[in-house]
């Protein structure tokens, strides 16, 4: 069987993830990286290739079938998405729900000029959670799909909200964690179909560390107050050393789940739930990158191009084993 090569583009969290995962694939091998910063990635990377993201013709001449882009959502994929659709089949976690639309419609014309398959914006949301709305709303008509982040009693790292902790004056680390409210999740469950604001659904956990001699209270109420962050929801606000912060917040754990309840017949009560549990963000969406790169090359080699999300991909693509051994299995 010859494998599907790999391209990784950019290294950072998500980028040591797909190389973890790679190495896990039967049918998959990475040929090589891509990043703007080869030194800094050759420092850490001893047995794989590293090229210059700019130069197509070094990453061409490793051969890949597909390039997962590794890149961040808000200043990387936009620009390099529609370049690296020119060259290969790629594949990206594109997160900006709000842009999916206009990115979507900029790595198609991307993608057909070429021939090329990209997927766009998959991950666990957007990706498998993106399927799973769309499967509760097509099988319980007249449900509202819910999604609550951070159900585990650690709750879920928001990497966002950490990063504007950091931004504040005085504030020398933090982390956040996100708790889903039980009680909110209960009323979805009980078909209630709720209306809620943002603050109902979610709470907010800072770990923050002090810079020397800053003031704890401004610090709080500045945190408590900023709008859209942390303004529409309960937070709490804990103060820890340096050591504390590295030794109990570490690594990227994260969970949440898509419910929908309704009725069918004549009031029967319905409900679809759909739950993961990450212990590492960026290493599970990675997973589900390489699933979604197998993919992009099957379907590339099938005559397919453009822009393609999950809710496209028939499964039996994402999926190593064969389709008789998956009706054997999982039928
Ligand atoms: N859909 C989903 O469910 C989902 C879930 C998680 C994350 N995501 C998306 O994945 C994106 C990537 O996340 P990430 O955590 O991997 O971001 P990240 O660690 O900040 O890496 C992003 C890029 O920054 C560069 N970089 C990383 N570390 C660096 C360093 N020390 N010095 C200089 N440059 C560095 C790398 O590009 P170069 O190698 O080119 O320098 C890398 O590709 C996020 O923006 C998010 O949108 C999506």
């Amino acid at each position: 069987m010859e494998k599907i090569k790999v391209l990784v583009v950019g290294y950072g969290n998500v980028g040591r993830g797909v190389l973890l995962s790679l190495a896990n694939q039967a049918d998959m091998e990475v040929v090589g990286i891509a990043s703007r910063s080869v030194e800094r990635v050759k420092k850490s990377v001893k047995d794989i290739p590293v090229v210059d993201i700019n130069k197509p013709e070094e990453f061409l001449a490793l051969k890949p079938d597909v390039a997962i882009l590794c890149g961040g959502s808000k200043n990387d994929l936009p620009q390099q998405g529609p370049e690296m659709v020119k060259y290969l089949n790629t594949v990206d976690s594109f997160d900006n729900h709000s842009c999916i639309p206009q990115y979507h419609a900029a790595m198609d014309a991307a993608a057909k000029a070429a021939k090329h398959v990209a997927v766009i914006s998959t991950g666990w949301d957007p990706g498998i959670f993106s399927l799973e709305r769309t499967l509760a709303n097509a099988f319980l008509p007249g449900a509202r799909s819910y999604g609550f982040y951070g159900c585990s009693p650690a709750g879920g790292l928001s990497m966002g909200h950490s990063d504007a902790l950091r931004t504040i004056k005085g504030v020398a680390d933090a982390r956040q964690f996100t708790h889903a409210v039980p009680e909110a999740i209960e009323k979805v469950r009980n078909g209630e179909n709720p209306e809620f604001a943002a603050g109902d659904m979610h709470t907010r956990e800072c770990f923050v560390v002090l810079e020397p001699g800053a003031d704890a209270a401004a610090i709080e109420a500045e945190i408590k107050a900023m709008p859209g962050y942390f303004a529409p929801y309960k937070t709490t606000v804990n103060f820890v050393s340096q050591e504390e912060l590295n030794s109990k917040y570490t690594g990227f754990p994260h969970d949440g789940c898509v419910v929908a309840a309704s009725t069918t017949g004549k009031g029967n009560q319905a409900a679809v739930e759909f739950r993961c549990t990450w212990g590492s963000n960026p290493e599970a969406t990675a997973n589900v990158l390489v699933a979604h790169a197998r993919a992009a090359v099957r379907m590339n080699k099938a005559g397919d191009c453009g822009a393609k999300t999950i809710l496209d991909i028939p499964p039996k693509m994402l999926s190593p084993l064969s389709y008789e051994e998956l009706l054997k299995k999982f039928m």
